[in-house]
């Protein structure tokens, strides 16, 4: 997967992208960053990528021009602004993400969605945001990390292109490493333990120790369950179950109920 970043930090990206599995992704092949500062597209002397709002009111907001003409550039589209003339080289475009408080919040199934694309391009906002014609007019999707505003989309682009690239094929290692995670398969995941089996006088359960397979995915599945139940009791109202599982929360419930 390609994916073109753009920002006007783009020294905030390395020290992440150059450790651990994202380094590992970029040796194998799968992922290649391409950072694009923002302020190379921006115009005069003084290469001003933001202004005050029209119509008053605190803060600066990224310039429509500069960003237009920095994805035109980055997927080499006729400029110009003229929309209908260009429109046909947009064909095929990779989806064109802006980061913001107002997005769709991004979830492990948006992350998958993403994964299917050979192609991302992220545009990172700054500022008090972005010029509405942006959002309206360049952006095919609008995403944000989470209920919270942070200082500009950085970090979102780094939180997406990292849960994004341990999806694609043979970046973790362990094969199936990623379908069991939380939230992929719609629940919370249970407890692991590694050795030693005692570790001042806590106990790995003994089912794990007991080499009985089927037990083990059974009890991986109930505190998968329990889990859920007792932290994110929300994921159980759209999470696929089967009637075992629901028998399982159902004893949760009564014994709840019972003390
Ligand atoms: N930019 C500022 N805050 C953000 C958020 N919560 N998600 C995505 N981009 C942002």
């Amino acid at each position: 997967m390609r994916i073109d970043v753009l920002t006007l930090f783009p020294g905030m990206f390395p020290g992440y992208l150059n450790e651990s599995i994202l380094k590992k992704a970029q040796e194998l092949g799968q992922l290649e960053v391409h950072l694009h500062n923002i302020r190379d597209y921006a115009r005069g002397k003084h290469r001003v990528t933001d202004e005050p709002p029209f119509g008053g009111g605190g803060g600066m907001v990224l310039k429509a021009d500069v960003l237009f003409a920095a994805v035109e550039a980055v997927l080499g589209w006729a400029a110009d602004g003229k929309e209908q003339e260009g429109a046909g080289d947009r064909e095929g475009a990779p989806p064109l993400i802006l980061l913001s408080p107002q997005g769709r919040p991004f979830t492990q199934r948006v992350a998958q969605e993403l994964a299917q694309h050979p192609r991302l391009l992220l545009i990172c906002g700054r500022y008090e945001g972005v010029d509405e014609r942006v959002r309206q007019h360049l952006a095919t999707d609008e995403i944000s990390i989470g209920d919270y505003v942070l200082t500009g989309g950085e970090l979102a682009a780094l939180v997406i292109i990292d849960a994004v690239t341990r999806l694609l094929p043979g970046v973790l290692g362990a094969e199936g490493a990623a379908e069991t995670d939380s939230h992929a398969s719609g629940l919370l995941e249970g407890p692991h333990y590694t050795k030693p089996a005692d570790f001042r006088g806590w106990q790995v359960p003994a089912v794990l120790r007991s080499g009985h397979a089927a037990q083990i995915a059974r009890w991986r599945r109930q505190e998968s369950l329990r889990r859920t139940w007792q932290r994110r009791p929300d994921l159980l109202l759209t999470a696929p179950l089967t009637e075992e599982d629901r028998w399982f929360l159902a004893q949760l419930a009564a014994e709840a109920g019972e003390e």
